[in-house]
């Protein structure tokens, strides 16, 4: 095991000549690294001997324990030798206070979702949850959405192992709820949502709030009149109207795009919406001849976006410090 010996007394003496941590992380390559001198010594056991093989890996493993101490040995005395430099070239002034770490705050989408879920609290909706990974039932079926709905295709759902997806809107929360309260139902439920979708406007994950009013009487105007009055309240505004516009989803019948606007300003689509459609309480067993009422999934981002002034969606989701610290409270 000459070789070996020669390996071990090489490094060391390549790690002692190393004046700096560059110099000594190509030292390390050479000996411990994926193509190092060590490691294609370790590789040529398979051809030795089977009585020779324990023997000499183990000494192996040994010289390789030692160069990674000699290793760490060396580097804190780079460490410290750079220290003690700047120490003497007065370069560190240690009797500096610290910098501190700063308390962090709220991201500001959060915040969004919190006075959203506060304002609606005020208007009487409770608060509901689902899961993020859902299946096909809750996702689509439940919601009137069938086999082959042009919804459920490749190209804007993330499909995840065991048929299951990462659920495309906050509505499977909605099926959920029904499957295991009793009517009257007013929840909101706000939640990540996952869409097959990249660009300027779009998000491969983006946020939904669900609303849910299911009543004996609940007709479109009381979702006209909970909506605006919401809106009223978040951007503490009352110049704010809104705009129902037909469109279509499978869940709800007849269903509308719900577009707001400030004062004259132009219209924004913020929400789709609509009666719930009698086959999704169907499929949760509630009698849709005596219960009814309205459901929405709006967009908190956009709303987050209009709140704040900011125009471009994907600030709030690049993490630089410079743009989130604006919005700490
Ligand atoms: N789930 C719909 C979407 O993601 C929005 C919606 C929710 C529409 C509830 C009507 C009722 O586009």
């Amino acid at each position: 095991m000459d070789a070996l010996n020669d390996i071990v007394e090489r490094a060391f003496a390549d790690f002692a000549a190393s004046a700096d941590p560059a110099a000594l992380e190509n030292a390390k390559a050479k000996y411990l690294g994926k193509a190092g001198a060590l490691t294609a010594l370790l590789k040529t056991l398979g051809t030795l001997p089977a009585d020779e093989r324990a023997a000499t890996g183990a000494r192996i493993n040994a010289a390789k324990r030692e160069l990674e101490d000699a290793l760490a040995l060396r580097r804190t005395a780079l460490a410290d030798a750079k220290l003690a430099a700047q120490l003497a070239a007065d370069a560190l002034d240690v009797s500096l206070p610290g910098r501190g770490r700063g308390i962090g705050g709220v991201h500001p989408l959060t915040l969004t979702l919190e006075r959203i879920e506060m304002l609606f609290h005020s208007l009487g909706f409770d608060v509901a949850d689902g899961p993020e990974i859902e299946d096909d039932f809750h996702n689509f079926t439940a919601l009137n959405t069938p086999e082959n709905h042009p919804a459920r295709s490749m190209h804007d759902t993330f499909y995840v192992d065991g048929g299951m997806v990462l659920r495309t809107h906050t509505s499977p929360i909605q099926v959920r709820y029904m499957e295991t309260h009793a009517p009257p139902i007013r929840i909101i439920a706000p939640g990540r949502v996952y869409r097959v979708d990249s660009d300027a406007t779009h998000a491969p994950m983006f946020h939904q709030v669900e609303g849910l009013w299911i009543g004996e009487d609940v007709s479109f105007a009381d979702l006209k009149s909970v909506f605006t009055e919401f809106l009223r309240l978040f951007f503490e505004r009352d110049d704010v109207t809104l705009r129902f516009r037909p469109s279509f989803f499978p869940f709800t019948e007849p269903s509308a795009e719900i577009d707001m606007r400030f004062g004259d300003s132009g219209w924004l689509e913020i929400a789709g919406s609509g009666q719930v459609h009698p086959n999704v309480l169907r499929a949760v067993n509630i009698d849709p001849e005596r219960w009814q009422g309205f459901a929405f999934g709006m967009g908190p981002d956009r709303l987050a976006m209009l709140r704040y002034g900011v125009d471009d969606l994907r600030l709030f989701y690049e993490n630089d410090l410079r743009f989130l610290a604006q919005f700490a409270e």
